[in-house]
């Protein structure tokens, strides 16, 4: 394998910021990778659209990300897993491309028979792929879907805490009433940055998973099994987003430091 292949950037793609959570697990464990981290802020937000809306984007996008020179994508954004990732790897089998899903499968070892919320986008809680899931762990949790729209517009705001972010949370809970809940899984990569609102909220007994880390453990295993591990220290994380005038760069690095 080319050096210069294996020092080329990991793309991670999101709609917007949410992605950010992806790329701080992968900069822990591949901290000597270059990234590209590409907002797509021109067609956000993603969990609103069709599948066929969001795969057309998709594949789009793959292709500005390899004439970026990327050597394995991230789609660090669970709406455009479940949309685009099948069709993604058929169409570019012979590159490394990682989805997130919603951890569900760790929430089954909460406790026993646990009670699961799932936030995600509305298009996320639509997909086959989301009801897949739900079938394969029906009978070992009680799996309750809440869908969330409107929430990563807030964070792309760059609201993750105060009264817009408290009275988003309240309000989506609010038809659960006093059901007992054991976990909560944060299954859009914006939602990360509302836990501690969301720890505030839903107290100490609930545990709050997302599927950031799995995420980047799967990608360096896919990214060395292809022979891609960087071999170079001269590493540099590029930030492109698709609107004009909507640099996001800021915003992008104030969140990565508020997971350190
Ligand atoms: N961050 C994206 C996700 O994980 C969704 C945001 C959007 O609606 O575009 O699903």
């Amino acid at each position: 394998m080319c050096k210069d292949k294996k020092n080329a950037p990991i793309a991670v793609i999101d709609s917007g910021v949410g992605g950010i959570s992806v790329l701080s697990e992968l900069l822990r464990i591949m901290p000597h990778e270059s990234y590209i981290y590409f907002a797509d802020s021109k067609n956000a937000p993603y969990g609103v659209k069709t599948r066929d809306e969001v795969l057309a984007i998709m594949l789009e996008n793959t292709k500005i990300l390899l004439g970026e020179g990327a050597k394995a994508i991230v789609v660090a954004c669970n709406t455009a897993t479940s949309a685009a990732v099948r069709v993604m790897r058929e169409k570019y089998p012979s590159l490394p491309i990682v989805g997130i899903e919603p951890a569900i499968k760790p929430a089954a070892l909460v406790c026993e028979h646990p009670t699961v919320v799932v936030m995600a986008t509305p298009l996320t809680l639509k997909e086959e792929k989301f009801k897949n899931l739900m079938d394969r762990f029906a009978s070992d949790e009680e799996i309750i879907p809440l869908a969330c729209p409107g929430l990563m517009e807030i964070i792309e705001s760059g609201q993750t805490d105060g009264e817009v972010v408290d009275a988003y949370v309240r309000d989506v809970f609010a038809p659960l009433g006093d059901k007992k809940i054991d976990a909560v899984v944060l299954g859009c990569t914006h939602y990360p940055f509302v836990k501690k609102t969301l720890e505030k909220f839903l107290g100490d007994n609930v545990v709050i998973l997302d599927g950031a880390a799995g995420t980047a453990r799967e990608a360096k295993r896919r990214i060395e099994a292809a022979g891609l591990l960087c071999e170079s220290d001269d590493h540099r994380i590029e930030y492109l987003f698709t609107k004009e005038n909507d640099d996001k760069e800021e915003l992008c690095k104030r969140l990565l430091s508020q997971l350190k």
